[in-house]
């Protein structure tokens, strides 16, 4: 097992990783000292995979747990569910020393987190992500919150978890396609921070399509390391913590304006990466070599690396990107790269040129 600290002083929390360890839920949750009555938040698909070995881990360690299950898929990340949530723990008598576990991917992270945060003030939870993406990004640093029609992630709080296990056997049953989308933030820290994993990734990707455990462990477990060194220095995304959005602004608006049915999340950031990796070459210097790499190792992951958009899609995409948390004066502002494993946020650039980005001519890989 390897395990990663996010050092956040009296927040700080352990993230563990390996095999076998949702079994280990109740015990874990006993050492970090936790009240007695604790709900399960999970969606239809992860409820019925492995909602009764977390509820039976809870019971044997001598908790008292309740199970909430919301529908599958990005759109129950909602303030419908949110309400609907609330109403569950309202009837399971959850009080101030109860807490929330978090069992599924990045939705139900996300959605559960954000119930945690704001019923009765603050309730303690843990995160059990059960996606790659969420395993490597979603459950740690503390951003909670819900969807809004106009625009992702809207509503939300910085409320880190208690702990997080990353239990790598979830991947046995993980879709081919949801994977893949996991593999689109994996690339992204590669891209916005480690050159050398970047490489590996170029070198191992076979292995990790395998799901090799061993490949598999290293990769989420240094991961999970890099955010956690980005949030330690920057937890509520006063600059540094930008640098995770690589690729997002463009990502998020496309999710939006499909309304979070056409793409899943990683396949809408891999899109962004590429256009924003064009972007880089443009502006920040990004080597044209870097572009093609990036855009390579994207495309050898399975993943979608372009979008044809009409006139129309193209000026909703624009305004749905002008309600992205990192426009600042009505101006948008991007997180381009110099080059591999080296980023910079807070550019400006005009639209034009993003329009050129989306819309590449032919000799150049899209
Ligand atoms: P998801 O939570 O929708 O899970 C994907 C699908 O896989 C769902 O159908 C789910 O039921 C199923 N599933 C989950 N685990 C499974 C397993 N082990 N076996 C079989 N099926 C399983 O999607 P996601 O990609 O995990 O998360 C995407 C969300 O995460 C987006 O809303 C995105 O905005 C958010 N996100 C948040 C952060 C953050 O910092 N909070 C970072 C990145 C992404
Ligand atoms: N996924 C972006 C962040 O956590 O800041």
């Amino acid at each position: 097992m390897r395990i990663v600290n996010v050092s956040l002083g009296q927040r700080s929390y352990t993230i563990k990783i390996g095999g076998g360890l949702l079994a280990q839920l109740g015990r874990d949750c006993a050492r970090v000292n936790l009240g007695n009555r604790c709900v399960i938040i999970t969606d239809t698909n992860v409820g019925r995979l492995v909602a009764k070995p977390a509820f039976d881990t809870l019971v044997r360690a001598g908790f008292s747990p309740s199970l909430i299950v919301v529908p599958a898929g990005e759109t129950a990340k909602s303030l419908q569910s949110v309400q609907t949530c609330y109403n569950q723990l309202a009837e399971h008598r959850l009080e101030r020393k109860s807490f929330i576990v978090a069992l599924g991917g990045g939705v139900v992270g996300d959605l559960a987190g954000f119930v945690a945060a704001t019923y009765l003030r603050g309730l303690a939870f843990v995160q059990v992500p059960t996606t790659l993406l969420a395993q490597v990004d979603s459950s740690v640093g503390g951003k909670v919150g819900v969807n809004l029609k106009a625009g992702k992630n809207l509503v939300g709080a910085f409320y880190q978890p208690r702990l997080v296990l990353c239990d790598l056997d979830t991947m046995r049953t993980l879709p081919e396609r949801e994977f893949r989308a996991g593999l689109a933030e994996v690339i992204k820290y590669g891209i916005i921070y480690d050159a050398r994993l970047f490489a590996r990734l170029e070198r191992d990707l076979p292995k990790l399509l395998q799901r090799d455990a061993g490949t598999l462990a290293a990769v989420v477990a240094r991961c999970c390391e890099i955010k956690a060194e980005v949030v330690a220095q920057d937890e509520t995304e006063g600059g540094l913590r930008a640098i995770l959005n690589f690729g997002h602004t463009i990502g998020h608006g496309l999710e939006a304006i499909s309304h979070y049915g056409r793409f899943l999340h990683g396949e809408a950031i891999s899109i962004g990466q590429v256009v924003a990796a064009r972007l880089s070459a443009a502006t920040t210097g990004l080597p044209s070599r870097d572009a093609e790499r990036i855009y390579n190792l994207f495309t050898r992951a399975g993943l979608p690396t372009h979008v044809k958009l009409n006139p129309a899609q193209r000026r909703r995409l624009f305004a749905a990107m002008q309600l992205d948390k990192k426009v600042s004066n009505g101006e948008l502002r991007f997180v381009l790269a110099e080059r591999i494993g080296k980023i910079v946020w807070g550019q400006k650039v005009s639209s034009g040129l993003i329009e050129q980005a989306l819309n590449p001519q032919p000799s150049t890989p899209d």
